[in-house]
């Protein structure tokens, strides 16, 4: 890489940069261990195991669980989102779902739809991204099976009223699937308010290596979930079936231990530093990024201002990602353009067909850094609209 100086803004597809000891952490594994986990006896095999078990207990007491063993690990949040979606749905189930969704949720879920094997209901959002609990709930039938739910909008970082929908879905017979992408390392998250299936990556707010994510299944339900991937586990290597137990029944293969190594302690940090000191330094963050893009002309803000610093824009007669290429090229700003893998929320926040330039930060972003972010959107829109 050159030097130039990066002003890093795309926390919201992955947060950069990792902590040193994240990094430490995984270049001692690759240097003095290196073995897989769960399938050898001998000592650097247990380090292995113990590097996993650190990990499945970090994420169990974020999301207010002492069960380890009902969280399994992924590559990440997508695998884990697949694991629960295909895990649970039967033929002629129904589903309810959101228009907020990233396609990790809604591809599998029309890859069912379009094989006619689920039936779907897509409940809208407004116009500022936000799904309504009501007309979720109203959604919910006699055969609905499962309910997802985004905890917040990767478009917007607009929250969603996942508590309200898991109160109403306590008087109702469906799951309820969240995906706390956004939300996992820097919102607090208790799975005790009624959530069934709980999925997020490991490497965005939580500040873990890409190639991590985890799936939490409610005890009451593991048995109600079919592995969507099978092979070896390490354990019962006699049997054709896959073991019937989280959470080996849903980690076919070798984990991905080096990666794991640094999300371990990528946690350990983030439980030391705590999640609401985080969720401060969000909100602030994301109150300097909206109150400044709000002031400058030609510039349209998408949404409204809510505890994540994710914002998205439009820059009046520039193409998100011809803005995005300026901002990288004349300033450093590093920002994403297009439709974010959000194939439906675009519609309901009028950025179709162009999608937005999206500024996402976390916890290491900077105010300065968020200052030159704004400026240079500023400078950008002032510079085009001048003649
Ligand atoms: C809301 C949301 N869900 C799911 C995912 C998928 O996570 P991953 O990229 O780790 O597969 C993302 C990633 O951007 C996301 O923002």
């Amino acid at each position: 890489m050159n030097q130039r100086q990066r002003i890093y803004l795309d926390h919201a597809a992955t947060s950069w940069p990792k902590s040193v000891a994240v990094v430490d952490a995984m270049t001692r594994y690759v240097h003095s261990c290196g073995a897989a986990a769960g399938r050898g006896g001998y000592h650097a095999a247990a380090e292995a195991d113990g590097i996993v078990t650190n990990v499945r207990r970090s994420v169990a007491a974020l999301i207010g669980t002492s069960d380890i063993s009902s969280v399994s690990l992924h590559s990440n949040g997508t695998a884990a989102l697949n694991a629960g979606i295909h895990g649970v749905l039967r033929p002629g189930d129904h589903v309810v779902t959101s228009a907020a969704e990233h396609n990790s949720v809604l591809r599998p879920l029309h890859f069912l739809r379009d094989r006619n094997i689920i039936d779907l209901t897509v409940v809208p959002v407004d116009r500022d991204g936000v799904t309504d609990a009501d007309q979720m709930l109203a959604a919910v039938t006699n055969t609905t099976r499962l309910v997802t739910l985004t905890h917040a909008s990767n478009v917007t970082g607009a929250m969603q009223p996942i508590e309200s929908v898991a109160k109403g879905m306590q008087a109702k017979e469906g799951f309820l699937l969240v995906d706390a992408a956004q939300t996992f390392g820097t919102t607090a998250i208790d799975v005790a308010m009624g959530i069934d299936l709980l999925a997020a990556p490991g490497h965005k707010a939580s500040a873990g290596p890409l190639g991590t994510g985890f799936l939490y299944v409610n005890p009451a339900i593991q048995n109600e979930l079919v592995p969507f991937v099978q092979g070896g586990t390490g354990s019962r290597s006699e049997s054709l079936d896959m073991p019937a137990v989280m959470p080996a029944k849903l980690e076919a293969g070798n984990l991905n231990v080096h990666a794991l190594a640094g999300w371990a302690v990528a946690l350990q940090e983030l439980r030391k530093a705590g999640v609401e000191p985080r969720e401060t330094i969000a909100r602030s963050l994301a109150s300097r990024l909206y109150d400044g893009l709000a002031g400058l002309p030609h510039v349209r803000v998408f949404g409204k201002f809510g505890p994540l610093p994710i914002a998205s824009v439009a820059i009046e007669d520039l193409a998100p990602t011809d803005a995005a290429a300026i901002l990288d090229a004349e300033f450093g700003v590093e920002t994403r353009a297009g439709w974010h893998c959000a194939a439906l929320i675009h519609g309901y926040l009028g950025s179709d067909p162009e999608g937005t330039l999206r500024i996402s930060a976390g916890h290491t972003t900077t105010e300065v850094e968020i200052d030159a972010a704004v400026s240079a959107v500023g400078q950008v829109a002032r510079t085009l609209h001048s003649h």
